[in-house]
């Protein structure tokens, strides 16, 4: 990894990830992309921006040639709930994209990364300490997107031999930018009304498990696994990652360690609620523990504090 082109730089990943590999890798070794424009945004402000519409593969090709692009990660894609809205705009987008994004790196012969999710499971998965190699066979259309997406990554990794590396991220906590139409975004939600109400209505039920993790973690994760010995990956597409499993009232207690006072109560959409039952509870995450030392390093407890911290901070700047 040199120089490396970010697609849907602007989204929740996007925002951190872009952050963290300026800092590493130097400001003009980074060029991040996306299909809006906004104003005031640090992605714009403190680097490389290009507007990149994924579903162009030309304008894909042309900043991988002017910028001489080494790495692509692409992350343009709906979230699980807008997909279910807009089933068809989410294959368009999601596997259009990633097809041409795959068909440049294929030509240019770069690395790729994108993500896959816990979305890529369905009701017939195993719930508890789901496997890295299961029955995937999820009934939404974004987990429909991922499963492709992981098959179409294999492919270009076994047929043409492009770099393709993926993990199943599940849902992500972070203070930077919000998630957009995701099943896991009330675990983010309660955090910012936490410090804003001291109360929170979850749209997800009370007993409801799901897989998630702080971003720092999950930007780690990415670093990480694109740096990993080649010979070292036996499994690719894509690696279950995790740092815990937890319900609504989890988040609950966490918050209220900090502020006492803070209460949850439950306004349940049956929408995000059929997501979250169709996916695991659980994800086991041995193989990218053993193929890539993936070692994530926030527990709940030490999430909350920090969450609650960046975002008292961000509230007064
Ligand atoms: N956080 C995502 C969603 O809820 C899961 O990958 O859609």
């Amino acid at each position: 990894m040199k120089t490396i082109l970010i697609t849907g730089a602007l989204g929740q990943i996007g925002t951190a990830l872009t952050a963290r590999l300026r800092e590493k890798f130097g400001v003009d070794h980074v060029i991040a992309t996306d299909i809006q424009r906004p104003e005031n945004s640090t992605v714009v402000e403190n680097g490389i921006f290009e507007y990149l519409d994924v579903t162009d593969q030309l304008a894909v090709e042309q900043l991988v040639e002017k910028y001489q692009i080494d790495t692509i990660i692409h992350l343009a894609a709906l979230l699980s709930a807008v997909a279910e809205e807009k089933p068809q705009l989410a294959w368009e987008l999601n596997m259009g994209g990633l097809m041409n994004a795959l068909e440049v790196a294929r030509i240019h012969d770069l690395k790729f990364f994108t993500p896959s999710s816990i979305g890529a499971f369905g009701p017939q998965t195993p719930k508890v300490q789901t496997p890295q190699v299961t029955l995937q066979r999820p009934t939404t259309m974004y987990g429909v997107t991922k499963v492709s997406g992981e098959l179409l990554c294999d492919y270009y990794f076994q047929k043409f031999g492009v770099d393709t590396r993926s993990v199943r991220f599940p849902g992500l906590i972070s203070y930077e930018a919000l998630p957009g139409g995701g099943t896991t975004d009330y675990a983010v939600d309660i955090y910012y009304e936490a410090l804003k109400k001291q109360a929170y209505t979850s749209f997800i039920d009370k007993g409801t498990y799901m897989d998630m993790m702080y971003m720092p973690d999950a930007v780690d994760a990415i670093i990480r696994l694109m740096e990993a010995p080649s010979e070292n990956l036996i499994h690719r597409n894509a690696f279950n990652v995790s740092a815990m499993s937890v319900r609504p009232e989890d988040f609950e207690k966490a918050i209220q360690a900090h502020i006492p006072e803070f209460s949850l109560d439950f306004e349940v959409d049956p929408i995000r609620q059929a997501i979250a039952e169709s996916w695991p509870n659980s994800i086991d995450t041995i193989q990218a523990r053993k193929e890539w030392d993936f070692s994530p390093e926030y527990t709940l407890e030490k999430m909350t504090a920090d969450m609650l911290e960046k975002l008292k901070e961000k509230s007064l700047s």
